[in-house]
């Protein structure tokens, strides 16, 4: 069972999504449970502003130290990986994912406004975490990005973990093109080879579609492909 704690300011943003088709699953087949905090909820009277102003003058506001820190220190925690999503974190992939997926328990700590104080990145967070080269107003899409990618990834959560593993990313290729009924639609037919049940050459077609693909797309993860498959000739 994988526990899943998230801080945010904005729990809304997560709870329909976490509610919905293999996220809600996951929970169903007790293999993931999501705790869901409300930063709101550590903030004491005086104190009513979970951001401020940040020192030595800037843009933007910051989100403040307090209420992050009583918020994680609210939670009994056993050793987890906190995960801080960030556009300037380490960019995200298939092999954190699958890293992810056999921890016990993780927070997910959100962010919003400019960023988050310095200290809590320095002493609570282990994982800073970019999904890509591009920045998003918000730290809750970035963590159901990476919580989506990891809980279909622990086995009894998909319906056909096998499907996972021919997924694009998890030998280095893209993946290839599927089909289903029916063998024709207008004047779009499914491929004959897919129906000719030789499922040797089928295999030989769809890895030559997945090579096809990922030579035009991603140079980098060919590149990859072709190290690691010579490498294991030898
Ligand atoms: N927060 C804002 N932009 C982000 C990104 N690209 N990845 C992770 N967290 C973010």
């Amino acid at each position: 069972m994988l526990k899943i704690h998230i801080i945010t300011p904005f729990p809304d943003f997560l709870v329909p999504i976490l509610q919905q088709s293999m996220l809600k699953k996951s929970v169903e087949r007790n293999k993931v449970e999501y705790n869901i905090i409300n930063l709101f909820d550590f903030l004491n009277d005086k104190d009513s502003r979970i951001d401020d102003y940040p020192y030595g003058g800037g843009e933007g506001m910051i989100m403040k130290i307090k209420p992050i820190f009583k918020a994680f220190d609210s939670i009994s925690l056993n050793n987890p990986r906190v995960i801080f999503p960030t556009p300037d974190g380490q960019l995200f992939n298939q092999k954190m994912a699958f890293d992810l997926s056999e921890e016990k328990e993780i927070v997910f700590i959100c962010g919003h406004y400019k960023g988050i104080d310095q200290r809590v990145r320095d002493s609570l967070v282990t994982d800073e975490v970019s999904i890509g080269d591009y920045v998003l107003t918000n730290g809750e899409i970035p963590s159901l990005v990476i919580i989506d990618s990891i809980i279909r990834l622990i086995p009894g959560v998909l319906n056909d973990y096998k499907s996972a593993e021919k997924d694009s990313f998890f030998d280095d290729l893209l993946d290839g093109p599927h089909y289903t009924r029916p063998k024709e639609y207008k004047d779009l037919k499914v491929p004959d080879i897919l129906l000719s049940g030789n499922h040797d050459k089928i295999k030989e077609w769809f890895l030559k579609k997945r090579l096809d693909k990922t030579t035009t797309r991603r140079k980098d993860l060919l590149k990859k492909y072709k190290l690691k498959n010579s490498g294991e000739k030898k």
